[in-house]
């Protein structure tokens, strides 16, 4: 039985070369991936680095290539679910790879069965008695997210073959809840997984299923529910705020606890820059049109978004 557990949580890189991508600083995408690749290799400890997905931004095979590029010096072994952007059909980018070239290219374990929104999906052992589970989240021609009904079946199938074990940690592009009540509305339900409550519910039947990890929302939010399993939702590193997370977790006396900590490869300069362009984007005009700062704020969390101590159930 693991004793501790320490992992990265980075996501929505959002890799470009079109010039222009979802409300990130595209042009230093690569340039903090490779910086955050030369961290985790000077840590000590460190597990496993998880990728929840939108690594690429229009799903071209210069950018897919690249990915491979700059993921291949990582020293420590690497998971990764794809997100709405890692293959999508966009009439603006002729050359972009069908959906399930593109996942099986980001990555070959995912290539069989073909990776075709909500097939590609993982269960893997990540320490003793502890397994990762990575749902996936795509639909096969928008930018929201579902678990269906096939997949909800191999879930309970995965998590009831691991029931006898000490944790069960899940990762999803699309957060399972919301993270304001506006994802209650038209567009800004996108965001969130559509039938998140649904898989909260199958996820409460199993108490060692105690972690779930997203990104999509290009926000940081941590939620804990009552039953003790904590929900980490992480900003995108290419966006304001810029942020990965550092989890670890540690078992005392039969019980699990988790710190999580947020840091930023990027300089003053570049937050600032990544700050400027997030506030004159659509999104922060739709959150709030008389005070777009506020979605800056929304993105950035709260302290307790940042960082987080304590027990898992
Ligand atoms: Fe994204
Ligand atoms: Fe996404």
């Amino acid at each position: 039985m693991a004793d501790s557990l320490t992992f990265a949580h980075v996501t929505d890189i959002h890799l470009t070369e079109a010039g222009e991508s979802w409300g990130t600083l595209d042009d230093l995408a690569e340039d903090l991936f490779a910086r955050v690749v030369e961290t985790f290799n000077r840590m000590d400890g460190l597990d496993f680095v998880l990728i929840t997905g939108d690594v690429v931004d229009t799903a071209s095979p210069a950018e897919v290539d690249r990915f491979r590029e700059l993921i291949a010096p990582l020293e420590v072994p690497w998971h990764f679910i794809p997100g709405n952007h890692d293959g999508f059909y966009d009439p603006r980018v002729p050359n972009a790879l069908p959906p399930h070239e593109a996942v099986s290219r980001l990555d070959p374990r995912l290539a069989d069965p073909p990776p075709i929104p909500q097939q590609a999906r993982w269960s893997r052992p990540v320490a003793a008695d502890v397994q990762l589970i990575g749902l996936e989240s795509r639909i096969a021609d928008d930018w929201g997210g579902v678990i269906d009904a096939g997949q909800m079946a191999w879930l309970r199938a995965e998590l009831e073959a691991h029931r006898g074990d000490d944790l069960v940690i899940v990762a999803v592009h699309h957060p399972l809840h919301m993270l304001t009540p506006l994802n209650k509305e038209e567009w800004w339900c996108n965001f969130v997984c559509s039938n998140g409550p649904e898989v909260e519910a199958l996820l409460d039947e199993f108490p060692n299923a105690r972690l779930v990890i997203s990104g999509h929302h290009h926000a940081s939010q941590i939620v804990q529910r009552p039953n003790g399993r904590l929900h980490v939702v992480t900003a995108a590193l290419s966006g304001y705020p810029c942020v990965y997370r550092l989890i670890r977790l540690t078992r005392e006396d039969g019980a699990w606890y988790i710190r999580v900590e947020t840091h930023s490869p990027a300089n003053e300069a570049e937050r600032r820059r990544a700050y400027d362009r997030l506030i004159t984007g659509k999104t922060a005009q739709k959150y709030n049109s008389t005070d777009p700062t506020a979605w800056a704020r929304f993105v950035e969390g709260r302290p307790e978004d940042r960082f987080f101590e304590g027990r898992l159930g």
